[in-house]
Order: structure tokens, then C-alpha cells, then sequence
């Protein structure tokens, strides 16, 4: 340790052992903990403008008190076992801890926090990546370059819509890969944050917004906080049922439609093409924006996945959010806003409230990373990876069926999970599923409307685990689906 904040009390002592009294009250207070090492006498004398003897003096008497230890060339650290000592005055310190400040919140969220599904030795939760496919090793060298050849223009405040270099790779990625052309690109810390801003700009208290019937509770919980009082559209096998959506158009006056089109969270469908104009028709028609999630447009295996509805937006009312949360890590918190021009000055200058300036050195790393084509080697890896497993669990499950448990699901053409039909009991199945070490969730963790929940799907998720893993927990999983209500 090279500092230690210490408060020297006024009196009668002398000097040495004010600074001892102080030292122990810095121990007791858990400034300083046990085995931790002390500053060097040399320090504290220069740090309390002191003589070096007075330190030394002052830590003797700790020495002997039972509160310091010394060792040869180490120095001094606080005692693995320290002395029990309670005066008048720790009691009074106790009480006051007791008795903390009750905050006034005027603002909760219903975030639970609960175990974490990574956790579990099998975890089968609908989009994780396989973190371990990650090249950590040839990223490191891209941080490094980025760390080593700075824009150190780039590095200050100021710009605040993205790293220039890695808004330029990601343009061209769009434009190439997802059709997507003319709309202005935003960096974000994922995609919940593009969410939180978006509804804050455009929402307020009482507008209706409409989203999936079963869909992605974080997005609702942001558009929720802003004031929007949230209205399901049914779904069908396709995705959205259109005709109800109409319906909705004409009976509300809604303000903005959030949807995931290319696989529907959490049941992977995807929104075919004559659905998904008829859904932008009406957006236009009655001029409301539509939030459009893509957040795992990559992983697409029988096909090239569809076009998003930002590609084909002469409205330029589609705000498209891409996430590099599957792509990468979660942990990378990194995110996209595809959007009109028109808007981007009101969200960057509400983001600016929260965050004035972007993690500009990751975006740099990232950005030398696509330009070197190895950020899309990475993906075509991973794609062709995750198709084996989603193979791999779909062929177990069918050996299921052929044993008689009644299952049913439709394999989807992309995505990282399955949602499967298990004919009831899905809560009491993922209940019991967290006892034998095996986190999935069942339909009813997705309904916007509690009644909906019919108790008969559960999500599983297959891109994030081995092949091996897979096999073993769904083994593991079958007595459950096979009991009986
Ligand atoms: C529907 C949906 N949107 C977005 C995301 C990604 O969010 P973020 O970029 O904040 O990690 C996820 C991740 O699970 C998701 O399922």
C-alpha cells in the first residue's frame, strides 16, 4: 500500500501515538485489512511531514499491541488475527452502521436479480454466445495497435456519435451485408441503452406502444420507465398476426411499434417478407415509428437471412438496432443505431446527459478488426458452429419423440435457440429443470399478459454450449418432459 488516509486527533499525546491511535482506527474502520501491507515508514513520514523514527515508533507500539506485523525486507502489514478490542466509542460506530440512511426512491425498476443462468453447469438460456469461440488472442493484438497508434484527437471530448473508423467499418458492413444504405450510424453500450434513449425522446407518459405479445421484457422495462403503457400484438406460427395490428392501428393512437422481425424473441420465428411491407404500410399510413431489434441477424443458417425493413425505409421511420452482444460478448457492451438522419441530434444529445463521450479505444480495436476481414472469419466460424448444435439438439429431441415424449417444434431457419411445444407443465419443467443444475425458461418468463400463458413452451437455447453439453443436459432434461401433469 503507498497511501493511507489517516485523521490525527488533537490532545495531550504524544506525537508517535496519535499516529498509532490513527493507524488502528484506519484498521478498525476497514481502511486497511488484514494481511494488507502498510505504507513504508519512509511514506508516512513524508506523507504526515513527520520524522521517520516517529513512524517507526508509532509502528512498535502497533507491533505490540497485537494490530501490525513486520517482516524482514516487507515491511509492516495489518495482523492476520487482530486483537478484539471494543470501547464506548466502536459500540457508538456500531449503532450508527445499524442505523442507515433509508433512501426516498422515487423511481424502481422491476429488474430481478436473480441467479445468473451461467451459473448452472447447464445452461440452456435462449441467446448466449459461446463466449469460448472468441479469438481473444488475435483481438488483443487489434487493443494493442489501437493502444499503441491513437487518434488522439479522438480521444478527448467532443465527438460523441461513435469512433469515425469504426462508424465507417460498420456503415460498410451494413451496406454490404444487411442492404442497409441510407441512415446515419450511432454508437451505443449495447442495445438496451439505444432502447432507454430512444423511448425517453420519443415517448411520454400515457402513449401506446405496441410489442409482441410474447416478446423481450428488458426492451418493454425501458419503454415502461418512459411512461408507455405497452399494447400486445398476437402472434401467429409466422410471427405478428398483421390483421390484429391493423386492428390496433385503428383503435389506438399509437405512438411506436417495437418488433424483432428476422427471429422473433424468444420463438425464432421469422416475419416473412409480404407481412413484414404490409406491417410497414401501416406504420406509414398512420406515421408511426418502428423500432426494428436485429439482434442476432448473423446467425441465419438454411439461407441468406431476409433483409431488415431499415433496408427498404423511403420514410425513414424504421430505427434499426444492431447488437455486437451475440457477434462478440455481452460484456463488450457494444451497440448500433441505424437511423435517419433527422433524429440523430436528439439522441445524441440526450445520450449526452447520460455518457459524453463513447469507449473510443475499444471502437478503435473493433473497427481494425472488421477492416481486417477477421471479424467476419470470426462470424462465419461461429455461424457454422452453432448450425451443428442447433443440428445436434434437433436431433436429440427427435430421438425423444421417436421414444414417445410428446414434443413439438419447428426448426428454425436462424437464431440461437428452439421453442419447443411440451404439452404443458413448462414452469413446473424449468422449476424443476434449476434443481438438477439445468437453467431454461418456459413461455410464461415472456408474456406481456400473465393470462396468455398457456404453460406449454419452454425456450432452449442451443448456440452457447458444446455439442457434448447439449446431448448431456437434454439427457438429463427427458424424465422431466416425459412426466405427466
Ligand atoms: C431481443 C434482444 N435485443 C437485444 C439484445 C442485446 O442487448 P444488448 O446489446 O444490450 O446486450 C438481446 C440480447 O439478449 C435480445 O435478446
Amino acid at each position: 500500500m503507498k497511501i493511507l488516509n489517516l485523521t490525527l486527533e488533537d490532545g495531550a499525546d504524544k506525537l508517535y501515538l496519535k499516529i498509532a491511535n490513527a493507524i488502528r482506527e484506519a484498521i478498525k474502520n476497514g481502511n486497511a485489512s488484514t494481511g494488507e501491507s502498510l505504507p513504508s515508514a519512509r511514506t508516512l513520514a513524508t506523507q504526515l511531514a513527520v520524522n521517520r523514527h516517529t513512524i517507526m515508533s508509532a509502528y512498535h507500539e502497533l507491533e505490540a499491541q497485537g494490530w501490525v506485523e513486520s517482516k524482514e525486507r516487507q515491511g509492516y502489514s495489518v495482523a492476520q488475527t487482530l486483537p478484539i478490542y471494543h470501547s464506548q466509542k466502536d459500540n457508538d460506530k456500531l449503532n450508527e452502521a445499524n442505523s442507515k440512511h433509508q433512501w426516498r426512491l422515487v423511481k424502481t425498476s422491476n429488474n430481478s436479480l436473480q441467479r445468473q443462468a451461467s451459473d448452472y453447469l447447464f445452461n440452456f438460456a435462449g441467446g448466449n454466445p459461446d463466449i469460448a469461440l472468441f479469438p481473444f488472442n488475435e483481438f488483443r493484438s487489434y487493443v494493442n495497435e489501437a493502444m499503441s497508434r491513437p487518434l488522439i484527437n479522438e480521444l478527448n471530448y467532443g465527438n460523441n456519435n461513435g469512433f469515425p473508423a469504426f462508424i465507417t467499418e460498420v456503415s460498410t458492413y451494413l451496406r454490404r451485408v444487411r442492404a442497409i444504405a441510407d441512415k446515419d450510424i450511432i454508437v451505443v453500450n449495447g442495445s438496451q441503452e439505444a432502447l432507454y434513449i430512444i423511448s425517453q425522446i420519443l415517448l411520454k407518459t400515457g402513449d401506446k406502444v405496441a410489442v409482441e405479445s410474447l416478446g423481450y421484457r428488458p426492451a418493454w422495462n425501458a419503454l415502461e420507465n418512459a411512461g408507455a403503457e405497452l399494447i400486445g400484438v398476437k402472434q401467429t406460427k409466422d410471427g405478428i398476426d398483421v390483421e390484429h395490428l391493423e386492428q390496433l392501428f385503428k383503435q389506438h393512437k399509437l405512438r411506436l411499434l417495437y418488433l424483432t422481425p428476422l427471429h422473433q424473441y424468444p420463438t425464432t420465428t421469422t416475419l416473412p417478407a409480404a407481412q413484414r411491407i404490409k406491417i410497414y404500410h401501416l406504420a406509414r399510413q398512420y406515421n408511426v415509428p418502428i423500432i426494428e431489434d436485429d439482434y442476432d441477424h448473423e446467425f441465419h443458417y438454411d439461407s441468406q437471412p431476409l433483409a431488415p425493413m431499415a433496408a427498404n425505409d423511403p420514410a425513414g421511420l424504421v430505427i434499426y438496432l444492431s447488437s455486437f452482444s451475440k457477434i462478440m460478448f455481452p460484456g463488450i457492451r457494444l451497440g448500433i443505431i441505424a437511423v435517419d438522419k433527422t433524429l440523430v441530434p436528439d439522441i445524441i444529445s440526450y445520450r449526452t446527459m447520460i455518457n459524453h463521450k463513447a469507449n473510443v479505444v475499444l471502437q478503435d480495436a473493433v473497427a481494425r478488426w472488421m477492416k481486417d476481414g477477421a471479424f467476419e472469419r470470426h462470424l462465419r466460424k461461429a455461424t457454422r458452429i452453432y448450425q451443428k448444435r442447433r443440428q445436434c439438439m434437433v436431433e436429440t429431441l427427435n430421438s425423444f419423440i421417436a421414444e414417445g415424449i410428446k414434443l413439438d417444434f419447428t426448426v428454425p431457419p436462424g437464431g440461437m435457440t428452439l421453442w419447443v411445444n411440451v404439452g404443458g407443465n413448462a414452469k413446473e419443467i424449468a422449476t424443476a429443470a434449476r434443481d438438477n443444475n439445468i437453467f431454461l425458461l418456459a413461455e410464461n418468463a415472456f408474456h406481456l399478459a400473465q393470462e396468455s400463458d398457456e404453460n406449454k413452451f419452454i425456450r432452449l437455447g442451443f448456440a452457447g454450449q458444446s455439442e457434448d453439453k447439449i446431448k448431456q443436459g437434454l439427457l438429463l432434461l427427458k424424465p422431466l418432459l416425459n412426466r405427466k401433469g
